[in-house]
């Protein structure tokens, strides 16, 4: 694949569904896009700097697919994976922003050895790391963490709309409503809330050696019945995360 060049290195920001990033693709100026197969990049600028946002489908593998393809492309400063997520701290309200300095894998366990008829218990799972060798090429690594630069510039982002923590973040390709395995994740895993993304965009990066962080709005909390999962939400996210960027290239933290 060819490589693109613009004048400087561009961020590039990931949204899984439209409702996490079309509001940010209609922010940017000289809008131009590059499509690669299912995935089109939007190209253009903010502040007179070069970013990329990309609709990067739901789920891990499609969006660490979407992070492989725009860091060869487009040898980033930075890539961002942003959107929405369900609260497992109860503690954490809809609007409620995370930080994730450490982002966890949901969905990798290896099951004790159980017989024919005896069922399944998932609380007897044993939570296992990813061979990212980037990071440890000997051990397997459980816990990925967001660039403190971009964590601290988000940190530093005035919100109006509810609380901002720096956080852990878990993902994997599973929705759950079950409060107990809820609760469980939360006091096993550390995780402050769930997404699909995260984990897999981190990983990609890391691989790659490109900054990463995930920052995620807080959409939906089974602890709390009238807190359903609501898209409006995801705006709430880009708004926070243009601020972000605005910061980034106003401190030329990243440079
Ligand atoms: N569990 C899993 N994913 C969630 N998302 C929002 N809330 C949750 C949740 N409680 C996000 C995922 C995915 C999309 C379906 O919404 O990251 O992109």
């Amino acid at each position: 694949m060819k490589s693109y060049t613009f004048a400087k290195r561009p961020i590039v920001v990931l949204g899984p569904m439209d409702s996490e990033s079309a509001w940010l693709i209609d922010q940017l100026d000289h809008h131009t896009e590059q499509t690669f197969g299912a995935y089109t990049f939007h190209e253009g600028t903010i502040d007179n700097c070069p970013v990329v946002i990309c609709r990067c489908y739901i789920g891990v593998v499609n969006s660490a697919v979407a992070a492989a393809l725009a860091i060869q492309y487009y040898d980033p400063l930075c890539v961002i994976i942003q959107g929405t997520s369900g609260a497992h701290d109860p503690a954490l309200h809809q609007g409620d922003i995370v930080l994730g300095e450490n982002v966890v894998h949901l969905g990798r366990f290896f099951t004790p050895h159980c017989d024919k008829g005896d069922g399944s218990d998932p609380f007897t799972w044993d939570p296992q790391g990813s061979e990212i060798v980037a990071v440890d090429p000997d051990e397997f690594t459980a816990v990925l963490h967001s660039d403190m630069r971009i964590i601290d510039a988000a940190a530093a982002v005035p919100y109006p709309d509810g609380r901002v923590i720096r956080g852990t973040i878990g993902a994997a390709d599973i929705w759950n409503k079950e409060l107990d395995m809820i609760d469980h994740l939360h006091k096993t895993l550390g995780s402050d809330c769930e997404e699909m993304e995260g984990f897999g965009v981190l990983q990609a990066c890391a691989q790659l050696g490109v900054p990463c962080a995930d920052i995620r709005v807080i959409s939906n909390s089974e602890w709390h019945k009238e807190e359903e999962f609501n898209e409006k939400y995801g705006e709430s996210c880009q708004m926070f995360v243009l601020e972000v960027i605005r910061r980034l290239i106003a401190e030329k933290t990243l440079l």
